[in-house]
């Protein structure tokens, strides 16, 4: 498959990159990346589509929003995750389907947040919750037999050491796999983690 990763440059996009390399065609993409795209601006994401042109499936393993407690966050904070983590991503399908081919995979990215929160994820809760959501709801109404699905990373091993965090989390070439299992028909409008994978 000829397959575009967005995020390809960050801790878990370039675990995804290694484990689907052997054997499809990676084109990467993000904003410093070999082809440039900023999520948060459609213009840019239709940008990159006209570059790239056709391929088999689009991966998104970009997007961030900001950590705090509710009454830190502001305005701002918000409008910047809404626009990056969450639209970007539904942008990118928004603007993508025409350049997916038949049969060809969506998968995005949430997060374990969206149903182990604590109090300092309210943002990042919303965004994974209303991506998943918008999967469930996508899948039901994509052209094309074209398949969309969203992956929902635990924490991260390398991402944890790389904070300080300590040594929890998975490792980054485990969740990698979920990514992989992710191009199939069966997980339409699902979101993919261990406990689904299980
Ligand atoms: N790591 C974890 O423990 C963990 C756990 C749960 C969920 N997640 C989610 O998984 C995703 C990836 O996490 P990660 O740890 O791999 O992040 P990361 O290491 O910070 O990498 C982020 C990647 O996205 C790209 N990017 C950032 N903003 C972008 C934008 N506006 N437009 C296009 N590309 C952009 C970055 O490249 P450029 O700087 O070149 O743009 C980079 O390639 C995020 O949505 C995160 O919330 C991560």
């Amino acid at each position: 498959m000829r397959i575009l990763i967005v995020g390809a440059t960050g801790t878990i996009g370039k675990a995804v990159s290694n484990a689907l390399s052997d054997q499809h065609e990676i084109i990467t993409a993000s904003r410093n990346g070999d082809v440039k795209v900023d999520l948060s601006d459609p213009q840019s994401i239709g940008r990159m589509f006209e570059t790239v042109g056709k391929v088999d499936a689009v991966i998104s393993t970009a997007g961030s929003g900001k950590f705090g407690p509710l009454d830190q966050l502001s305005d701002d904070d918000f409008a910047f995750g809404l626009g990056n983590k969450l639209m970007g991503q539904i942008n990118l399908v928004r603007l993508g389907r025409d350049y997916v081919n038949d049969g060809g995979f969506f998968t995005l990215t949430s997060g374990i947040l969206a149903v182990q929160p604590n109090p300092a994820s309210v943002l990042l809760t919303t965004l994974n919750a209303g991506l998943e959501g918008f999967v469930r709801a996508a899948a039901l109404d994509m052209p094309r037999d074209q398949h969309i699905s969203v992956v929902s990373p635990p924490a991260v091993r390398e991402t944890m050491e790389k904070m300080g965090w300590g040594r929890g989390g998975v490792l980054v070439a485990d969740v990698a796999q979920l990514y992989v299992d992710s191009l199939t028909a069966e997980h339409d409008g699902l979101t993919i983690d261990f406990h689904q994978a299980a």
